[in-house]
């Protein structure tokens, strides 16, 4: 449909275009009925049977426990229903969605979404990430291979760097590409026209991106919420069947209250719960899930060594706080953005822990936690 749409375009421009496209992409990984991996596109099959790794297909196992529809995707209740609204009525005027900004902790399902959106749509996605864009080139290169109606997803957004940034203003709000040709007095600008696109974004870390940047989504920055355990218990069941494995309800509940009320997690914990029941070639109980988890020191609130050594070297060396970002970073040999992307949000999440203006501090009930773990 959009494809109609710009092949209306005038013949010139289009020319122009098509002379810009800067030969290969190495910085985009593309996701469509044409170009997809073999095991992708089974991912899309109807028949889930096709896709079950019981059956021997495991090489992109997380990808086949991505959802395929609205129907099939759990939880984040606000968003879905604004992005349906959203994407229906682009549908119905015959144009491409706007540009989408999706934030929150890593493992929410941000990029499950923009795949979801791109089938949804019957897009082609093509996916890559703020760190793979290293020059303008990059960008320019991806923006004119784009076709009309794709979607561009960039994962990391936040660490796209400035001026790359202000070559996707333009792009992002008339479908222009501002590109500058030469260097010093015979230097000269040139503009090409884009083909109309949608661009997904992702961050866990919306402080970093600039107002002008965010102001340019205009199909809204949504964010993404930690999911209830009801939620996880039934992504835990869908994923079971997808991967042919049998899960007792006990079990289902045990892992779904140590998941960090994050899919990515649970996904990952029944993985590994299936292991040990292949290997002890049991069904997956609740035994089992708990001798997994133990052995994988994941304690019942779902935290995992490195939670807990943050918790405790709050407590012990800085006498329960408060302690500041990069006192503690250093103190943990960690990077100041893994504690605040990874570590923190869950633990505040869990009330574990505060953030005061003078830092972090431990709360009783991490106190309690630490005394029992
Ligand atoms: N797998 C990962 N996230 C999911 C979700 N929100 N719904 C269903 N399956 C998922």
């Amino acid at each position: 449909m959009f494809r109609d749409l710009y092949s209306e375009l005038d013949s010139r421009k289009r020319t122009k275009i098509k002379s810009a496209r800067l030969g290969s992409n190495r910085s985009i990984a593309h996701n469509n009925s044409m170009s997809r991996k073999p095991d992708e596109k089974l991912a899309n099959s109807e028949n889930a049977e096709e896709i079950s790794p019981a059956n021997g297909n495991t090489t992109f196992l997380d990808q086949t426990l991505r959802p395929n529809s609205w129907d099939e995707y759990i939880g984040q209740t606000n968003i879905k229903e604004n992005l349906k609204i959203l994407l229906e009525a682009a549908r119905q005027r015959n144009h491409p969605a706007e540009h989408l900004l999706f934030y929150g902790p890593p493992g929410l399902g941000k990029t499950t979404l923009a795949n979801l959106i791109a089938k949804e749509t019957r897009s082609q996605l093509k996916s890559t990430s703020g760190p793979a864009i290293e020059k303008v080139g990059d960008l320019a290169s991806i923006l004119t291979n784009l076709s009309a109606g794709d979607i561009l997803f960039i994962d990391e957004i936040h660490r796209l760097n400035k001026t790359i940034e202000e070559v996707l203003y333009p792009a992002m709000e008339s479908g222009s590409l501002d590109i500058i040709i030469g260097k010093g007095p015979s230097a000269r600008t040139i503009q090409l026209e884009l083909p109309p696109f949608t661009l997904i974004a992702a961050t866990t870390r919306i402080a970093m991106l600039s107002a002008p940047l965010r102001s340019r989504f205009s199909g809204g920055v949504h964010k993404l919420e930690f999911y209830t355990d009801e939620e996880i218990e039934k992504i835990i069941e869908r994923s079971a069947k997808i991967l042919g494995v049998k899960i007792d309800d006990e079990a289902k509940t045990e892992i779904a209250k140590r998941s960090r009320s994050t899919p990515r997690t649970a996904n990952y914990l029944l993985k590994r719960g299936r292991d040990l029941a292949q290997v002890k070639e049991q069904g997956l109980t609740n035994e089992i899930v708990k001798e997994a988890l133990q052995m994988l020191n994941i304690d019942e609130l779902g935290l995992n060594a490195e939670d807990r050594m943050m918790l405790q070297v709050i407590e012990d060396k800085f006498n329960g706080g408060p302690v500041g970002l990069n006192t503690l970073a250093a103190a943990l040999s960690e990077e100041q953005a893994t504690i605040e992307d990874v570590y923190e949000p869950y633990l505040l999440k869990l009330g574990l822990i505060e953030r005061t203006p003078r830092g972090r501090t431990t709360t009783e009930k991490a106190r309690e936690h630490l005394k029992k773990n």
